[in-house]
């Protein structure tokens, strides 16, 4: 029977399990678990203020403490994490769990039993924004874990989780923004479902999501524009230039500094985003983190038929190398992203430091 517009996560995944006969049920287990995380994120990110939770975290009257990242954490971003975690560290689908806001791996206690996944999570993506009530959300991706993880229960290592993109067997965000969303893959296409907030459900109301090949809007933090590569500064160049410019059209720009609701709009309506590298530190090859941002986000895309790219590459190719390593991120609409990577592929002519291509017709299609 096919799924009606409102089936709820479980009904989906019992759906989509119907696909596998021979699976054991962890995996759409594991699922709702991280659902069940998410939903209790929203319900603390909906109540502000009015919850005690916003604002920095770390005892009164001392300085805020930092993550691994060297990032400030909010109140919220530490709370999240222990949600994700408390969520999933006893369903005995998990083998580790990793995240933004710890230096290591999670280790599952010995008092659970251990499975044969692996969780990577950014648990409140986007956190400068929660106190200004802007939308926030938090990004997962589901690896195999390890063979002889799997068959000894050993103790995870970072080595293990350093496995390319292609290897997700699901990613997803929860969106908590004026309705809370959850957006999955299971690499199966893309599917979005809404947070009922009566039942406390989340309903599938956004079936297999498609971005648009084409778009004219694009995403990037202006600001960074002394430091972007040659190439990312043609293309926003020409965008800019619009109608009277090489590409003949207007373009409309957004940046909301919150990666989650980014690649929601892109995902509804199109678009691109960029957080290119750039020579603004060079200890930071890029803004944005591989196994846990842009990963399970270039998941998405390309299940929904959009693209994901270092710029130079596909992102879903890249080997990484550690678990909080920073990469340049461009996604979204498929024909813009290959034309930011065609237009690294190309020679790049400089007159007094200017990309010769940003001229109109010079280099033209
Ligand atoms: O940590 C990631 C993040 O908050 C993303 O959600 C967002 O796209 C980006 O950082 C914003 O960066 P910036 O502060 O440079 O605009």
């Amino acid at each position: 029977m096919p799924l009606s517009r409102r089936s709820t996560l479980t009904q989906f995944l019992i759906e989509e399990r119907r696909r596998f006969p021979s699976a054991s049920g962890d995996f759409n287990a594991l699922i709702l678990d991280v659902a069940l995380a998410c939903k209790a994120i929203a319900r603390a990110v909906a109540f502000g203020e009015l919850g005690g939770m916003l604002g920095n975290h770390g005892a009164a009257g001392t300085d805020a403490s930092v993550n691994v990242q060297g990032e400030t954490q909010k109140k919220l971003d530490v709370i999240s994490n222990e949600m994700f975690i408390s969520a999933n560290n006893w369903g005995g689908h998990l083998a580790g769990m990793a995240s933004e806001e710890m230096d290591g791996p999670y280790q599952i206690p010995r008092s659970s039993p251990r499975g044969k996944y692996l969780l990577v999570f950014d648990p409140l993506d986007g956190s400068s924004n929660i106190d200004v009530n802007v939308s926030v959300g938090s990004v997962f991706s589901i690896l195999r874990a390890p063979q002889d993880v799997i068959d000894s229960g050993r103790d995870v290592t970072a080595a293990d989780f350093l496995q390319p993109g292609t290897q997700q067997l699901a990613a997803g965000y929860a969106l908590y923004g004026p309705t809370t969303m959850l957006v999955l893959t299971v690499g199966n296409g893309v599917n979005g479902f809404t947070l009922d907030p009566n039942l406390g459900e989340f309903k599938l109301t956004h079936h297999q999501i498609q971005v648009p090949a084409d778009t004219q809007e694009f995403a990037i933090n202006a600001s960074n524009s002394r430091f972007w590569e040659a190439p990312v500064k043609r293309y926003v160049d020409e965008c800019l230039a619009g109608r009277t410019g090489p590409r003949e059209q207007d373009f409309n720009m957004r940046w909301i500094a919150s990666m989650v609701a980014e690649a929601h709009r892109i995902l509804m309506r199109g678009g691109v985003f960029l957080y290119p590298r750039d020579t603004k530190d060079a200890a930071k090859p890029g803004r944005l983190r591989l196994l846990y941002e842009a990963n399970p986000i270039a998941m998405l895309m390309e299940q929904a038929g959009g693209r994901a790219s270092t710029g130079r590459e596909p992102m879903l190719g890249v080997q990484p190398t550690g678990l909080h390593q920073r990469i340049g991120l461009v996604f979204g609409s498929k024909h813009e992203v290959e034309r930011i990577e065609r237009y690294h592929r190309e020679p790049v002519a400089m007159k007094d430091n200017t990309p010769l291509f940003a001229e109109r017709s010079l280099f033209r299609d």
